[in-house]
């Protein structure tokens, strides 16, 4: 489909745009009261996932309210390994729970099926595009491979990704395999994704800032590498935003080493430092969802001094991570409109 004046699409092809183009990752969420009407009449988070209709419903929710310049679609990283039969579940309160992985489990997984069983999301994509204002650009997601590693090997979150880290040391033939077959699944999911309708795709690496520099160029910097080289092999047009959550000056030359077309930056990345990363090509990011939830002059004072360093160059302005639940609805109006400048 042809991108119809979606500003994100002109920054990601290396375009200045003013004001910049603006999304909030996790917008969709928590914060919003109509979604949680949705997400309680859906029953689980995962068959909110897996509805077509109600991901539609809460994708474009944060749309209508805010009319942000991207909608995301709604789903979840760990669909991925749900597809592969790793028990995934969200218990209230818990956050995710899976049945961890050992090697055993990794010689064993299979990727037949894992198109079927994502198939509702791809039609959701589907639906989401047709539902949207031509001028609003569409975003799939994936988690990257390391990400969603450290969650299939724990089982849960942790505050460390120890036991994945610890993992990979001990068993590197094994963890280089899971790391390769999810780069491949998630590959091909990212291209359905396109196919379905959207306008660009971004990679979550939230957990690459446990990392040290040689485990981040090996399961960080390369299976991001392998996913889009495979994308841009089989859809040229394809435009990747990859996100390294925490990965500090590693954050160099990751661009040029995963040939995404623009790098997230969380809230820790020095804005002297970000600006050196833009004239590489365009980044996104990095306001402190904390900001969002302080308001006020907390909240302006931290999106003037993102627009003063980066708004002369191709930026997407976004969080430096996703929106929390404690958000208060009326900071992102206040956010959506500074950023705009109709409000300074
Ligand atoms: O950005 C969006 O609005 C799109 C939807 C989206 C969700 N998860 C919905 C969600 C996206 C892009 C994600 C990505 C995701 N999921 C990541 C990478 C980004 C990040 O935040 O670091 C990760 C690590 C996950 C795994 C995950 N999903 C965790 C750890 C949790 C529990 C913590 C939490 O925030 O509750 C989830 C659940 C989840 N994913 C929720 C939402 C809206 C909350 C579940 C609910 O509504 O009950």
């Amino acid at each position: 489909m042809a991108a119809q004046n979606r500003k994100i699409v002109d920054v990601l092809d290396g375009k200045t745009v003013s004001p910049p183009p603006l999304w909030l990752m996790r917008q969709a969420g928590r914060y919003l009261p109509e979604y949680r009407a949705t997400r309680a009449a859906a029953g689980s988070f995962l068959d909110l996932c897996y509805s077509p209709e109600l991901a539609t419903e809460v994708t474009l929710q944060p749309i209508r309210r805010y009319g942000f310049d991207a909608a995301i679609l709604f789903s979840d990283i760990l669909v991925i390994p749900d597809a592969l039969k790793r028990n995934v579940r969200f218990e209230e309160g818990h956050g995710p729970r899976l049945d961890p992985i050992d090697v055993d489990g990794i010689l064993a997984l299979e990727g037949e099926g894992v198109a079927n069983h994502l198939q509702p999301v791809i039609e959701a994509v589907g639906r989401i595009r047709a539902a949207l204002p031509g001028e609003t650009a569409l975003l799939g997601f994936c988690g990257a491979p390391w990400t969603v590693a450290t969650y299939m090997i724990a089982g849960h979150g942790t505050p460390d990704q120890a036991p994945a880290r610890l993992f990979a040391y001990r068993e590197p033939e094994a963890f280089a395999r899971l790391l390769d077959i999810l780069a491949d699944l998630s590959a091909d999911y990212l291209v359905a994704q396109i196919d379905a309708g959207a306008d660009a795709v971004q990679i979550f690496d939230s957990w690459a800032g446990v990392l040290g520099e040689k485990e981040f160029a090996d399961y960080a910097v390369r299976p991001v590498r392998r996913i889009i080289d495979s994308v841009k092999s089989r859809r040229p047009q394809a435009r990747i935003i990859a996100f390294a959550k925490g990965a500090g000056l590693l954050l160099k030359s990751y661009r040029q080493d995963t040939r995404a077309d623009a790098i997230g930056l969380d809230w820790s990345v020095p804005l002297s430092f970000a600006a050196d990363l833009q004239k590489e090509g365009p980044v996104q990011g990095n306001l402190d969802p904390m900001r969002v939830v302080a308001g006020g002059k907390a909240l302006d004072d931290g999106i003037d001094a993102i627009l003063q360093v980066l708004g002369n160059g191709p930026l997407i302005f976004n969080l430096g991570h996703g929106i929390t639940p404690q958000a208060d609805p009326d900071n992102v109006t206040r956010l959506v409109a500074r950023v705009r400048g109709e409000s300074r």
